[in-house]
């Protein structure tokens, strides 16, 4: 089965709104038609910056999918701060990213927590990218699979075999976000296949032939080409060097082939 790569930037807390509008114009521009046409390319702003990006999306009409870092799984009530999926959609917003490890590290989101988000995110019309991925310390364990297929497990419990085709996973090793160390081509492939397999296991084949997964964690254009030749590997999930336009467009244009 063939799939569309992915290749998504996850900007964290980088980029104001202005800085954001020029960055998602710039990058938009200096992809060739053909590579709009063959690799879907997602930007995830700042909450601040999403009406602004969504905008100049809409008018510019430029070929880029409006993301978000993560949402709530309430759609409203008392929940000072954070962010509510049904706004989200009411933004355009297309794929929410879920269960970051910033996330799950830095502010406490648990596998369940990660649940109720990817259940939420369907509900309200989007799509998830949900993350999974080891720390040093488990690697070194030799604990990855049983870490990354417990976090997938948990995400995807109670979801429909084609919600489950329909969304993106992202393997991102702790100990390579933000670190400038990345996984071998050899090591994201055999971690990506388990995920497959898995998903083989609990979903049937056709949805594993169809789930996007995707690698993250130091993803530079320089070690695209060969991420993106590994069978089980769809696309990216960038950090750092998403926050430069013409870096990004890189990456994208290695990922269409
Ligand atoms: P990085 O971040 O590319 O800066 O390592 C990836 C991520 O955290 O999604």
């Amino acid at each position: 089965m063939s799939r569309t790569p992915i290749i998504s930037g996850n900007w964290k807390m980088n980029l104001n709104h202005f800085e954001a509008i020029q960055t998602v114009q710039k990058l938009h521009y200096s992809l060739p038609k053909e590579v709009h046409d063959s690799v879907d390319v997602s930007v995830h702003p700042p909450f601040t910056d999403i009406r602004s990006v969504q905008t100049v999306i809409e008018a510019d009409d430029l070929d880029i999918i409006l993301g978000a870092q993560h949402c709530h799984w309430e759609p409203t009530g008392a929940f000072t701060g954070e962010i509510s999926p049904a706004f989200l959609a009411k933004l355009d917003v297309k794929l929410v990213i879920c269960g970051h490890s910033e996330r799950r590290d830095l502010f406490g989101e648990t596998d369940e927590m990660v649940n109720r988000k990817v259940k939420a995110i369907f509900q309200h019309g989007m799509t998830p990218i949900m993350c999974c991925g080891e720390s040093l310390a488990e690697r070194e364990a030799g604990e990855t699979e049983a870490k990354v297929l417990g976090q997938v497990a948990a995400g995807l419990e109670g979801l429909q075999a084609e919600q489950v085709a329909s969304m993106v996973i992202a393997y991102e090793p702790i100990w390579a976000i933000g670190t400038g160390k990345t996984a071998t081509a050899d090591d994201a492939q055999a971690v990506c296949q388990a995920i497959r397999v898995a998903v083989a296991a609990s979903f049937g084949a056709d949805t594993a032939g169809a789930v996007r997964i995707q690698y993250g964690g130091s993803v530079k254009a320089g070690t695209t080409e060969e991420l993106m030749a590994q069978p089980d590997v769809d696309g990216a999930l960038v950090g750092g060097a998403s926050l430069d336009p013409e870096e990004f467009s890189r990456i994208v244009q290695f990922a269409a082939g």
